[in-house]
């Protein structure tokens, strides 16, 4: 069996598109458009490319962007007084500080200080606290577990008494999806690189969610027949015969797993373009709960 592939490209085109459609809506009905700050420090280069695509993306659907380029050696004190002042800005509904954050910086500080009512990536405590809880809904959840489920939703997959299991403890990833995925009736397992016998955990999912972060850790034999593959590792591999010299794989390997799932995500054109996606679904939404309108 070669399973279907989930195509995160072309459903984060389509929610794209819904996005462009609401924010020329709301903009002949309040002459304003949502604004989203990308708050960036330092150099470097992943950092730059993924914050260059999100405020592309948010071009493109009519969001204004205020990019932020901090240098690498900026205090806590300055970096906390720009978020405060971006907090206080009228014109911006979310704010995004791209992460990692250099080491002198105290990030939980930083992540606490947004507002909770501008953070379209859901990191702030009392965010992460509420999606912790039952009955207790976050203004926003974190882009990438979002975009996992809106996958999974868009691709006609039942969540509610599947066995799902989710490779990986992350803040940004592995610990949210877990919560999500537990709040639509999910029965669930976490693991993670210490887990004995992680093979046979893995074999349990009938919707596995891998954010291990580890190239092509999961291989064909470890894969329930039938699953359904969400895979959000971005890994680069050294490839002699790409131009770039590496190649991006998941964190399971495509090949093998396919073969066995149902429904399988493809690294890239999977999870990625989701995350953006969901940024931008999030700083309309935050516009949307700033002006009052539904
Ligand atoms: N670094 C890796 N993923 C993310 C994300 O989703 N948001 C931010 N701000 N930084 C990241």
């Amino acid at each position: 069996m070669t399973a279907e592939l989930i195509d995160g490209k072309a459903i984060a085109k389509t929610i794209r598109g819904e996005i462009a459609a609401e924010v020329e809506t709301l903009k002949a009905k309040t002459g304003k458009v949502p604004g989203l700050a990308a708050v960036l420090v330092g150099q470097r280069k992943d950092s730059q490319t993924y914050v260059r695509m999100k405020k592309k993306a948010c071009a493109e659907v009519g969001i204004t962007s205020f990019g932020h380029d901090l240098p690498e050696d900026i205090s806590q004190a300055e970096l906390l007084k720009v978020v405060q002042d971006l907090n206080a800005n009228p014109d911006v509904h979310g704010i995004l500080v791209q992460l990692p954050l250099p080491d002198h910086i105290d990030d939980e500080e930083i992540l606490g200080a947004i507002s909770i009512e501008k953070d379209v990536d859901g990191f702030h405590p009392i965010n992460i606290g509420r999606l912790s809880m039952k009955r207790r809904d976050p203004l926003f959840v974190p882009c990438t577990p979002k975009g996992c489920i809106e996958l999974l939703d868009r691709s006609g997959v039942e969540i509610e008494g599947k066995q799902a299991v989710v490779l990986g403890r992350s803040n940004i990833v592995g610990l949210p999806v877990a919560m999500l995925l537990l709040h639509r009736n999910a029965t669930l397992t976490i693991c993670h690189s210490r887990t004995k016998n992680l093979p046979d955990v893995v074999r349990q999912a009938d919707i596995l969610i891998a954010a291990v972060g580890r190239a092509e850790m999961v291989r064909g034999d470890w894969v329930k027949p039938g699953a359904v593959i969400i895979d959000v590792g971005v890994n680069a591999v050294d490839d002699a015969t790409k131009k770039k010299g590496y190649r991006l794989v998941g964190d399971v390997a495509f090949e093998e797993a396919k073969e066995v799932a149902s429904k399988i995500t493809p690294v890239p054109g999977g999870v990625g373009p989701m995350t953006i996606a969901m940024l931008l679904r999030n700083t309309l939404d935050g516009a949307k709960h700033a002006w009052g309108v539904e």
